[in-house]
């Protein structure tokens, strides 16, 4: 065999199961190691791995290779745990000091304890090790050189462990296709005990207690699905889960010990016929394995255990045809979980938008104690606890990328009697929180940010609120919400001011929910909204537009490109969110709104663009507020428009999830689109878009207005980094390529 320049002298494999089988035929197959020696006390497993090329030469002991083995040789044991502590004595015993050791045990307490006794001194060269893979599969038959790929080792150096050792242990894991991590001895047998120990244990014992059912085992006949996937690891190897069963005997107790008391819940609540405390339990373990399927899909294994990353690749050519409904409304499904929660009774939601900014924000509920069932195809049932009712959260409230989550959660969470911190992804931690915090101070909330206002946010639960009267300093219906919430926890009347008119769904939800709230017009756009604390919510349906501001990206595609003929069902057109459709009217797009009416207290249409020529305006500053989220991709339908159009009075967009101005006409100036940023606003010259590779900036709505840009573009457009889409609109790729966008995923 061909090999390459081997990193590693000699590799021997003590023990041919399957993990050290497939550790000998991965590095033979990949040139790992200058020659791969099998040692085994059984003859008939050395003859059968070296007739089926698994190892290059075999050895009957260590001892036999006593002089043979020095530095840059790695020995790495592979039998089961409760054999590892002989095969180190004879190591200690024969072999040479630089040799580098390692081992495969599933269990890395009892590895050390045996070196620590073996050896007169804490061993350099012993790197203990861990791959977590394997198969109900076992024995030198079963040997696949593509056991390890993608799944991840873990070592367990000891502080005494040499950083060449270490370093050759890596490079034959990695060189098998693994992904290497570090832990300590504890944190690894504590971990495994749950993740691996028990799970095995548990399928062994069902299986075991329902073979003991009927002595016929007929019962195994009629058991389908569940006792298959439940139990597929009740066929590994007796002896290797034995030994681990003892060798991790403390960690194992300990996790054994926590199941059965939980059992012991759940067979209560079975025999007092407690439906509201099974269906807590099974809710939340079904959202805590829908994450963990999540993780799975984004890669698991990646080090980072961050999603990999997302590239779109739009080609120009596409069509804007079709007739299709975009997800939920973000704002409006943000609230109705917030509302839902606080609300006694039951709240059924339809129409919820599964994106990861809400789901976010129903996770921080549950870890609240609220019982939230699904989101099952946008249907979202949130058992309320009324508006004294949240429990104490055990961990910070994680809201990602969510600017409305964490706003909106800090005027709710001023008011409790517990302790909060609020935390997010790295966007949302460089926005100003300061807008929020300062008011909520002046009501009495006690809060700390970091330095200039950013998050986290830690809020000292406990203080007595008192009423604001406040005057927006800038148009955000997210600090109007945050204070309205706080409000609710007020003796007396909240009063907030706003300069503009912003988006009005916390208002209407209340009100949905009995809530009373006023709100009166100041003349010039400004309208006073207050309400008075120490009311109470009641819970009952909701039903969730689609998103306009998802939708947005349609009603672009469609007036930018001819021939295009697009309807958007079911979608939200609350008077304070139409600013996308009155900007792009004035701009001369074919846009029409049919089937008005009103659904749970939001009104909604249709709405159908078809292609005709665009001009640059001058967007009326009173738009401002109104489109505030539309604004990357109206760019784009600027960029296409005959002229100049200006926007003015649009500061805010500059601290959204990303800079917008700036990450708009960096990307716009990559695909040769003249585009001038100002400080409030930026100008843009219509004229034919090139091709280039851009990035979303961490944005999600950057990223989708690039791909719509592809629709007009002479070549590919590529955007970099668009993971951020399903924060808003997990869907969007899925819509985008069946209305004939070109788009790839990558
Ligand atoms: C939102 C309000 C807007 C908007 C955001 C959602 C809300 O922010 O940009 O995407 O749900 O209240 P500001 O109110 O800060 O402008």
């Amino acid at each position: 065999m061909n090999r390459r320049a081997a990193p590693i002298g000699k590799l021997v494999v003590v023990g041919l199961g399957l993990i050290g089988a497939s550790l000998a035929l991965a590095a033979r197959q990949r040139g790992l190691a200058g020659e791969v020696i099998g040692v085994s006390r059984r003859t008939s497993t050395l003859d059968l791995a070296l007739h089926n090329g698994v190892i290059d030469r075999v050895a009957d002991s260590l001892q036999s290779l006593a002089g043979e083995l020095c530095s840059g040789d790695l020995v790495v044991i592979g039998v089961p745990t409760l054999t590892v502590p002989a095969v180190l004595r004879d190591c200690a015993e024969f072999l040479d000091p630089a040799v580098t050791i390692s081992d495969v045990a599933s269990v890395k307490g009892s590895v050390v304890e045996a070196a620590l006794a073996a050896y007169p001194a804490p061993p350099v060269q012993l790197v203990p090790g861990h791959p977590i893979a394997g198969s109900e599969k076992s024995g030198v038959t079963a040997a696949n050189p593509q056991l390890f790929v993608d799944h991840r080792v873990i070592l367990t150096p000891l502080e005494q462990s040499g950083a060449d050792h270490v370093e050759r242990v890596r490079a034959l894991w990695q060189g098998s296709g693994a992904i290497v991590s570090t832990m300590s001895v504890a944190d690894h047998d504590e971990i495994l005990a749950a993740t691996s120990h028990l799970p095995h244990f548990l399928a062994f014992s069902l299986v075991d207690t329902l073979a003991g059912l009927r002595a016929d085992r007929e019962i195994f006949r009629y058991a389908a699905g569940g006792f298959r996937d439940f139990t597929r690891i009740a066929a590994s190897d007796p002896v290797m889960w034995r030994d681990i069963a003892l060798a991790n005997r403390g960690a194992v107790l300990q996790v054994l010990d926590k199941l059965t008391d939980d059992f012991g819940r759940l067979r209560g609540a079975i025999e007092r016929s407690d439906g509201e405390h099974l269906l807590a339990l099974f809710t939340r373990a079904q959202a805590a394995r829908q994450h963990f399927g999540q993780l799975l899909e984004q890669g698991l294994d990646s080090d980072t255990m961050s999603a990999k990353s997302i590239t779109f690749t739009a080609a120009p050519g596409g069509s804007a045809v079709g007739t299709i409904r975009v997800p939920g409304d973000k704002s409006i499904s943000h609230r109705s979980i917030m509302l839902g929660a606080l609300a006694d009774g039951l709240t059924e939601v339809t129409g919820f938008l599964e994106g990861e900014d809400s789901i976010a924000t129903l996770r921080a509920f549950r870890a609240m104690g609220v019982q939230i069932e699904g989101p099952q195809q946008g249907r979202v049932v949130i058992h309320g606890v009324g508006l004294h009712g949240l429990k104490a959260p055990e961990q910070p409230l994680d809201v990602g990328n969510a600017g409305t989550g964490m706003r909106l959660l800090a005027g709710l969470m001023a008011g409790q009697p517990f302790d909060s911190v609020l935390v997010g992804d790295e966007s949302l931690s460089g926005r100003p929180m300061g807008r929020v915090a300062d008011p909520l101070r002046a009501m009495g909330a006690q809060i700390a940010t970091n330095e200039g206002g950013r998050p986290p946010l830690r809020i000292t639960g406990g203080q007595q609120l008192s009423p604001l009267n406040y005057t927006l300093p800038m148009a955000s219906a997210q600090v109007k919400s945050c204070l309205l919430l706080a409000g609710l926890y007020c003796a007396g009347e909240t009063v907030v001011t706003e300069p503009a008119p912003t988006r009005d769904h916390t208002e209407r939800m209340l009100r949905g929910f009995g809530y009373t709230v006023d709100s009166e017009s100041l003349g010039g756009g400004a309208t006073r909204v207050s309400l008075r604390g120490g009311g109470a919510l009641t819970g009952g349906r909701i039903d969730v537009p689609a998103d306009i501001s998802s939708a947005a990206f349609f009603m672009v595609a469609a007036a930018i490109t001819p021939g295009s003929d697009i309807t958007l069902e079911h979608v939200g057109i609350n008077p304070t969110r139409v600013g996308v459709v009155n900007i792009l009217r004035a701009m001369g797009a074919d846009l029409t709104l049919s089937g008005e009416r009103e659904v749970g207290g939001e009104p909604v249409a249709d709405i159908r663009v078809r292609y005709a020529p665009l001009h640059g305006i001058e967007i009326d500053e009173s738009q401002v507020p109104l489109a505030i989220d539309e604004f990357p991709v109206l760019f784009i339908a600027a960029a296409c428009a005959q002229g100049e159009t200006v926007l003015t009075g649009a500061e805010e967009l500059r601290v959204k999830e990303s800079d917008r101005i700036q990450a708009m006409a960096d990307g716009l100036a990559t695909l040769g689109v003249q585009a001038t940023p100002t400080s409030d606003g930026i100008r843009i010259t219509g004229g034919p878009i090139g091709g280039g590779r851009v990035s979303s900036q961490h944005d999600h709505r950057i990223a989708m207005a690039f791909t719509i840009a592809a629709l007009r573009a002479s070549h590919e457009i590529v955007i970099d980094d668009c993971n951020n889409v399903a924060t808003s609109f997990p869907t969007f790729a899925e819509l985008a390529q069946q209305v004939g966008i070109k788009l790839k995923v990558d």
